[in-house]
């Protein structure tokens, strides 16, 4: 036979072999998506019934033996329920389906994707109970369902997840206390659970145990009690957010040995005592937000050697005393808000040295003296609040130049 006849042979052969279709992970994919809301179709013109398994489709992606390995979906209007079939997935390692819209509940047989890396369901509506099963995602590491309508409480197997690095849980409607087997995810970089507020009792002791945890997030909930008084182990700690809650008790001095903290927001709670001179160890703090609690005593002189600081709000408290002249370190503040607490003596010419200062706050408390000139240099403030206080003397010059030049939102108030 000539190698043409083979050819054609060949060809023919290649009509007549079956049709052997899409297999199985293609179909359950495309049955999911056929009960998806009609404007998604456009996104989905890849996923072609006619092709043999859906490798070659967006969002999806398969390993080498042309299994699915990553299903990767975000920001599209789905309207369709969790794709149930894909707990048979054997081969999955990352689920991500975010912003989509997604109604129902979490199947408990998710714990059955036993390769699963990352699990991505977060912006999305869905309900019910956070599956205990997750816990049997031993290779988990990174878990967001934050921003959905999830309830009940974090269960205790999450502590099976020992290779979490980030938890994020934020935004539901979760409650109950927060387990004491978080302490064996030691592995954990960011752990946030805000925004939840049914979440109560304390922050568990254990949770020291997370030596690599950077964000420590429950800001909107019930925590209540102290911060734990060890916390200086975590030296690791960037972000301590746990504003609007209930915390009380002091904001405990070891926090001076968590040396790479950069944000302190614990405003709108009802820490008590002062605030500790360790916090002058910081080096790499920004960010304090301490607002309305009811902290006492002075602003610690310590306080001037954090010169990272960008922002400081510790209005709406019990202190007292004088600016202390260390803060003149502080040349890179853009905000310094003291408003309502019983400070005194004069306001710092100082100020009027920190030529990015866009805010600044001292209205309600006991100053006295004039409003030194200084500060009607700074070129950046937009806002000067020095009301109710023993100040006399008027307002400088260049303040009433920036008035005009620059109003600010809500008008100069002295
Ligand atoms: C998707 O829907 C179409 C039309 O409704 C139907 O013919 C097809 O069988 C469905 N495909 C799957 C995989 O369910
Ligand atoms: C979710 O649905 C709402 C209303 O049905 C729509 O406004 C919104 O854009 C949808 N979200 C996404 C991510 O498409
Ligand atoms: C999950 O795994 C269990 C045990 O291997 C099995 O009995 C069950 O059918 C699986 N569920 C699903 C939905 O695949
Ligand atoms: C989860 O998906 C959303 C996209 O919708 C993304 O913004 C977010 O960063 C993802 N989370 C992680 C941990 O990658
Ligand atoms: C979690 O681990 C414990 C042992 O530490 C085990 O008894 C339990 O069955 C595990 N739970 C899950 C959901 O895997
Ligand atoms: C801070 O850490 C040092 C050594 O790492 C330790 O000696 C000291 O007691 C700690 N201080 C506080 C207040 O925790
Ligand atoms: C702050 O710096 C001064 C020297 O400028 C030093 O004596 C003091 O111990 C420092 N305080 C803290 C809490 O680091
Ligand atoms: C402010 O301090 C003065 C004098 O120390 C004291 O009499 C007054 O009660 C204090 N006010 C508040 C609100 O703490
Ligand atoms: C402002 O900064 C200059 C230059 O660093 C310094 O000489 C001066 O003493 C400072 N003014 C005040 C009031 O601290």
């Amino acid at each position: 036979m000539s190698t043409n006849a083979i050819a054609i042979i060949l060809l023919f052969l290649s009509f007549l072999s079956p049709i052997s279709g899409l297999n199985n992970e293609g179909l359950s994919l495309l049955s999911w998506f056929n009960s998806s809301s009609s404007a998604a179709a456009a996104f989905f013109s890849s996923w072609n019934p006619s092709h043999q398994n859906p490798c070659t489709w967006d969002f999806i992606k398969c390993n080498h033996g042309g299994f699915v390995s990553e299903i990767s979906i975000s920001n599209i209007d789905l309207h369709a329920s969790f794709p149930s079939q894909v707990v048979t997935f054997q081969h999955l390692t990352t689920l991500v389906l975010s912003h989509g819209n997604l109604t129902g509940g979490i199947p408990t047989s998710i714990g059955n994707l036993s390769l699963l890396v990352t699990l991505n369901l977060s912006f999305n509506a869905f309900s019910g109970k956070r599956p205990v099963e997750i816990g049997m995602l031993s290779r988990l590491r990174s878990l967001s369902l934050n921003t959905n309508l999830l309830q009940g409480g974090i269960p205790r197997e999450i502590g099976n997840c020992s290779k979490l690095r980030l938890l994020e849980l934020f935004d539901n409607h979760l409650s109950g206390t927060i387990p004491a087997e978080i302490g064996q995810l030691v592995a954990l970089e960011m752990f946030r659970a805000g925004g939840n507020s049914g979440i109560e009792g304390e922050i568990p002791m254990q949770i020291l145990n997370c030596r690599r945890l950077a964000v420590l997030g429950l800001a909107d909930t019930g925590i209540t009690r102290q911060i734990p008084r060890n916390i200086g182990e975590l030296k690791n700690l960037k972000t301590l957010s746990i504003y609007t809650s209930k915390l009380n008790g002091h904001i405990p001095p070891e926090i001076g040995n968590s040396s790479a903290l950069e944000e302190l927001f614990l405003y709108g709670n009802q820490l008590s005592g002062e605030i500790p001179e360790e916090l002058g160890s910081l080096k790499n703090l920004k960010t304090v937000l301490l607002w309305q609690n009811q902290l006492s005593g002075r602003i610690p002189d310590s306080f001037g050697n954090c010169s990272s600081l960008v922002i400081v709000d510790i209005s709406l408290n019990y202190l007292t005393g004088e600016v202390p002249s260390s803060l003149a370190n502080l040349v890179s503040l853009e905000e310094l808000l003291l408003s309502g607490n019983n400070l005194s003596g004069n306001i710092p010419s100082f100020i009027g040295n920190f030529s990015s200062l866009k805010q600044l706050e001292l209205d309600n408390n006991r100053f006295s003296g004039a409003i030194p000139t200084a500060i009607g240099q700074l070129k950046e403030l937009t806002q000067f609040f020095a009301w109710k206080n023993r100040l006399h003397g008027s307002i400088p010059v260049d303040i009433g130049f920036y008035f005009h030049r620059k109003p600010p939102k809500g008008g100069w108030k002295i």
